[in-house]
């Protein structure tokens, strides 16, 4: 797939439901309600961002300012369709999110990574490369304490400090 053709904007509500395909199509990643992946194109658009090849969604981030830490950008979801991958999309994505004037306060990002999920801990090990930034790994939902043995532990990756990101 040609990089060059695949456009990144703000999430809006209609792709609500693409999200929702898309997710599906990109496992590991757990599929959300489709009223959830709604709510991360509506409320959560500022904090996301989609890429389209004419219309069809071919990638996906998901993500917040932390609640309790606004410094903190926390990466919910990255998705990429296999037609898409390998040719620097999720980064080229991620990237353009830390772009943004509002995110001039954000120094982490934070996201967390189950532990055989090889593709993701290469994706942000080589983020917090670009970023020259540190990377720290603890565990945030543990397999036994939190999920009730029904999933893999969730590790807190965070990235940072870093300094804003300019065009
Ligand atoms: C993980 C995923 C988002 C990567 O998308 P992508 O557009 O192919 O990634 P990029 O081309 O931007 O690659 C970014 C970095 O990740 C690394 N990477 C990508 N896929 C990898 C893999 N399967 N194994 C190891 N490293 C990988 C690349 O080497 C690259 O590092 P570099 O630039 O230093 O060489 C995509 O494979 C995907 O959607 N997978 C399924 C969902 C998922 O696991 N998401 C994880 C995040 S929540």
């Amino acid at each position: 797939m040609d990089d060059n053709l695949i456009e990144l904007r703000k999430p809006v509500p209609k792709d609500g439901m693409d999200l929702f395909e898309l997710v599906k199509r990109c496992p590991p990643l757990d599929t959300n309600s489709s009223y959830c992946n709604l709510l991360q194109c509506d409320h959560f658009s500022d904090t996301g961002v989609a890429a389209t090849q004419g219309d069809q969604l071919v990638g996906f981030v998901s993500g917040y300012l932390k609640p309790s830490d606004c410094q903190v950008w926390f990466v919910w979801q990255v998705a990429v369709g296999e037609e898409a991958r390998g040719c620097g999309l999720a980064k080229r994505m991620l990237r353009s999110v830390l772009k943004r004037a509002e995110f001039n306060q954000v120094r982490y990002l934070e996201t967390s990574i189950t532990p055989d999920n090889e593709a993701s801990w290469g994706l942000f090990t080589s983020m917090a490369r670009e970023l020259q930034a540190p990377i720290e790994k603890t565990v945030l939902f543990d397999e036994q304490q939190h999920f009730k043995g029904r999933h893999k532990t969730e590790y807190l990756v965070r990235i940072g400090p870093f300094n804003s990101v300019s065009e």
